[in-house]
This record gives C-alpha cells, structure tokens and sequence, in this order.
C-alpha cells in the first residue's frame, strides 16, 4: 500500500482487483472511495461506529462494471436510456475512471476532488463535451458536490442521480420520513402518478418509485431509534428496494440481501431534468450524516 504524504490517506486496490482506490481516515470517520466512478464505497462516523452506507459482499470490483453499493453516480441519464436500449442502464459515469483532481486535509476533515471530462467513450454515448466535478469531503458528514459543467456548443439536457445504498438491519422494519403528500411515478405500476397518502413509506413489498420533486431533505429511520439524515439540494429522490424475487435476478446481490439495504436517491429526474446551456454550468450538493 502506498502511503500519500496526506495524514489519513492511503492508495490502494479494492479487494482482488486492480480498480484504485482511497482510504481516508480522520478523527470524524473512515472511508473508502473508488477511483472508478468517484464513488464513496464506505463511510463510518467514529463516533457511531456503525457503517452509514451499504456495499454489497459480492462486487468483483471489475473494470467498466457498475459496483453495487456506496454511492454510484446516474449520469447523464437515469434508468435505462430512453431511446436506445443497448446504452448502459444510469449512464456512463459510474464506470468511467475519474481523474484525481486533489486530496487536502484540515481540522474539518478531508476533501477528495475528482474530474470527469468528455472522451472518446462518452462521445458514442452522449455526443457532448463536458466536465464533471465531484467534490467528497469527509468529515463529521459525508458531503458530496457535484459540478456539471457544459463546455459544448450546444445546449445539454440531462438527468442525475446519486444512487445512495443505506444499510438497514431488517427492511420491514426501517421507514423514509420527508415524502408525504409528494407525487410519485410507480415503476412497478405502468408508470403511473400517484400520490403519497401515508405520513412516511414503509417497506414491505418490492419497491421503485421516482418522486421527481420534493423538498429534498429525508430522515431514513433504520430502525426505532437509528435514523440517517439526507439532504440535498436536488429536488428528486428515487426510493429502491428489490426485495425478494428481483434480487435473485439483479447481479452482485446475495440473495437474502434485500432484507439490508434501501436505496434513497437523490437527483434531478423526469420533470425536474436540467437544461444546461453552453458554456453554463450548475452544482448540486448532498449531506450524509
Ligand atoms: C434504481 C431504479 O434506481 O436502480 C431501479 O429505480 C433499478 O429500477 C435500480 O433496478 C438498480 O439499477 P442497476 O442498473 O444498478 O441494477
């Protein structure tokens, strides 16, 4: 392991794998981030020794291959694409290998800088030129910046999303606070809008519902008295769960894992896509804590 002359920071590999990677370690948290999508992988606060997201026991860490759990970055579409079905599922940019921009530390903690711009591969997926800046401080929060710059001639629309896995001991028992009276697209239901009726969404069934605009700000309640903060500055947030019979046919799952995590993700969606003029650019923020 190579040791950075940065306090707290090492390089290394993810397990069995030649993907790069950064542990970071301050008096606030530990963390692990993968060079491969600039995606936070772990993050633990110290001071409640608990993992705060979630990371599947059965990635292979493989080049070009989404990882499941941490923080996966959708861009620059959610889903499946909307026209072409052999584009990959959520976008490029959660498998492309980002560049290390900086690595700094202060008494806050660390901050982690990676940069994502147009190239060859991007081009046949999306013909735009682009920078993308992902800013991950580590302290006593985990927060996330993205910067989305257009650098192309022509204007840009796109989708986003982080895709956040969070751990939950027993999903029956863990429930989302924040989305009352929010209208919501059932993935599983024909797409239809709907409205959320019950003071907070429970989990007892296979769930996939986009909420495309909200006030951004969720308490995920992992059980009766763990609860995880999310806030973004993005107005859309995507709530995931597999459960049973999809598990066994997404890669990367154990089977029994559906009862140990829940996704609530936080982007710009649907009715909230984002037209990004040329030579404009547009930053959006989100707190873990
Ligand atoms: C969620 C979608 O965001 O991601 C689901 O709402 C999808 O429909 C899930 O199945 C997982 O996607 P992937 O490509 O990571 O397997």
């Amino acid at each position: 392991m190579l040791n950075s002359e940065i306090q707290g920071v090492k390089f290394d590999k993810l397990p069995n794998s030649s993907l790069d990677c950064i542990k970071i370690s301050n008096k606030f948290c530990d963390a692990l981030v993968s060079f491969q999508g600039a995606q936070v992988l772990e993050f633990t606060l110290k001071k409640f020794k608990k993992p705060i997201l979630w990371l599947s026991k059965l990635n292979k860490f493989q080049a070009q291959t989404p990882i499941r759990g941490g923080i996966p970055l959708c861009f620059p579409w959610f889903g499946s694409h909307k026209m072409l079905s052999n584009h990959p599922s959520h976008g490029f940019a959660r498998t492309q290998l980002w560049n290390l921009a900086n690595i700094t530390v202060n008494e806050f903690g660390h901050k982690i800088v990676f940069e994502l711009t147009d190239n060859a591969l991007t081009h046949t997926y999306w013909d735009y030129s682009f920078k993308l800046i992902m800013t991950i401080n580590c302290g006593e929060k985990l927060e996330l910046t993205l910067h989305i710059e257009n650098l192309d001639k022509n204007n840009f629309d796109f989708d986003f999303a982080w895709h956040s896995y969070f751990p939950v001991n027993n999903i029956k028992q863990a429930s989302l606070i924040g989305l009352y009276q929010m209208e919501y697209i059932d993935q599983l239901s024909s797409h239809n809008l709907k409205k959320q009726n019950e003071k907070i969404v429970v989990f007892q069934e296979e769930i996939d519902r986009i909420y495309p605009s909200t006030t951004g700000c969720f308490i995920l309640m992992q059980d009766n008295t763990n609860k995880i903060y999310i806030e973004s500055t993005a107005r859309s947030v995507i709530v995931w769960n597999p459960w049973i019979t999809k598990t066994k046919l997404l890669k990367d799952l154990e089977n029994n894992s559906w009862q140990n995590f829940v996704c609530v993700e936080s982007g710009q969606v649907n009715f909230q896509t984002v037209t990004l003029q040329s030579n404009h650019s547009i930053v959006f923020k989100l707190l873990i804590s």
